[in-house]
């Protein structure tokens, strides 16, 4: 009973405990109050958690003078919960998937563990749920360091500002005047803009190599994952430029069976051409720059351009069946796939013609979040950071618990 006991005081300081109420658990201790109640939503807080890093990838390359660097490893963060107490009869709850959070451009892992303004990030979220979190630095970039002779370039404050924290002074694109979610005004000088992009790091310009490093390094992170713990699958929730990185993963057969959803936050995109801020092609292979299984196999689409052109939605990019076939994603088809939006961010403006191009393509489960339709107002593209990161967390948690 002392046993017991500890624990009851345990949880009341840790009240976030994760599973499904373990079944006639509390009919056994019929005059206690159940140990492992179901996972319900408090107010967040930060999560005691165990942490280790590795790099993994990369290989030795001779240098001028003929002696050895290291290139293309990445950084990785691997935060475990502590609060794996066992329910009733000792069990212990649910297993759960680990979360892979992919940072995007010119971001860093630092995205995913506090807010710019001090606030708990997602990863503690995840961990308050007994997530395990894995956070990668993406190659030649952060802690992923990236040869001298790299051409990096450099996001300035003020694109930070009009794309992301003050869009509503510019207004390069409708629903601007919805944001309300960045915390303060999102300029420089403002504390929390500045805390927020001093974080911010060089990148490498190419898409191509960017991808390729990345497909190396996260199906390596998902081997030495599923090594380590053999019954381990993995949820991928990437962000914006890591759109291409989290379906290139989900697409390797090295990782087949190991990736149990993806949620794909305003994920690079739409498919073959860029909107709002240029116009040029892209992402040659409908949702990357590099190789993605089609079948038929091949980068060659027959492709039509539908809907109106107007700045509220562009038109798509989509498969034309009256040329004959319409090429399916045979390596993802499987994987469950959610793509998020918010109701200010630029995505708005395109996002539903990738939804609806991976629906075209086969993936059999594929919902939209459109966060705004949920009661999730005025957000922008840097979501896991903004004063309602947290209900935006609560729609990605619901669907990954569900899965
Ligand atoms: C990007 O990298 C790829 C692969 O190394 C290369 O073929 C391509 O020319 C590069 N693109 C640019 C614009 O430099």
């Amino acid at each position: 009973m002392v046993h017991s006991k500890f624990l009851l005081g345990f949880l009341s300081v840790f009240p976030i405990v994760a599973g499904k109420a373990i079944p006639d658990g509390a009919a056994n201790r019929a005059s206690e109050p159940p140990l492992q109640a179901p996972a319900t939503y408090t107010a967040p807080t930060f999560t005691p958690h165990t942490r280790r890093y590795f790099y993994i990838s990369g290989s030795y390359v001779t240098n001028s003078a003929g002696e050895h660097t290291y290139q293309d490893q990445h950084y990785v963060e691997h935060l475990s919960p502590v609060l794996t107490v066992p329910g009733p009869n000792n069990k212990h709850p649910p297993r759960r998937p680990y979360i892979l959070l992919l940072h995007g451009a010119a971001q860093t892992g630092t995205n995913w563990l506090s807010t710019p303004d001090g606030r708990p990030g997602w990863a503690d979220h995840f961990l308050s749920f007994q997530y395990p979190v894995l956070i990668p630095d993406a190659a030649h970039r952060g802690r992923s360091p990236y040869p001298p002779e790299s051409k990096m370039v450099a996001y300035s404050a003020e694109m930070i500002e009009d794309r992301f924290t003050a869009t509503n002074r510019k207004k390069l694109w409708p629903y601007t005047g919805l944001h309300t979610q960045w915390p303060g005004p999102g300029i420089m000088g403002d504390k929390v803009f500045d805390a927020y992009y001093r974080s911010t790091v060089p990148l490498e310009p190419n898409n191509t190599m960017q991808q390729t490093w990345m497909r190396e390094g996260l199906v390596a992170l998902v081997q030495k994952v599923v090594k380590e713990d053999p019954g381990a699958e993995v949820v991928v929730v990437g962000h914006s430029q890591a759109g291409s990185f989290g379906w290139l993963l989900a697409d390797d057969k090295r990782v087949e069976g190991r990736i149990k959803g993806y949620v794909a936050i305003e994920p690079s995109g739409p498919p073959f051409q860029n909107e709002v801020f240029a116009t040029d092609k892209a992402r040659k292979w409908g949702l990357a720059d590099i190789e993605i299984r089609w079948e038929p196999a091949g980068s060659d689409f027959n492709l039509m351009r539908v809907g109106k052109e107007t700045r509220e939605k562009t038109g798509c990019w989509m498969q034309d069946p009256s040329k004959g076939v319409v090429k399916q994603l045979v390596g993802l088809r499987d994987t469950p796939m959610m793509v998020v939006t918010s109701e200010s961010g630029y995505h708005r403006v395109y996002d539903y013609c990738t939804v609806n191009f991976l629906k075209q393509a086969g993936v059999k489960k594929v919902e939209f979040a459109e966060l705004w339709k949920r009661g999730v107002r005025g957000g922008g593209h840097m979501m896991m950071m903004e004063k309602n990161s947290y209900d935006v967390w609560k729609v990605i948690e619901k669907w990954i618990r569900e899965l």
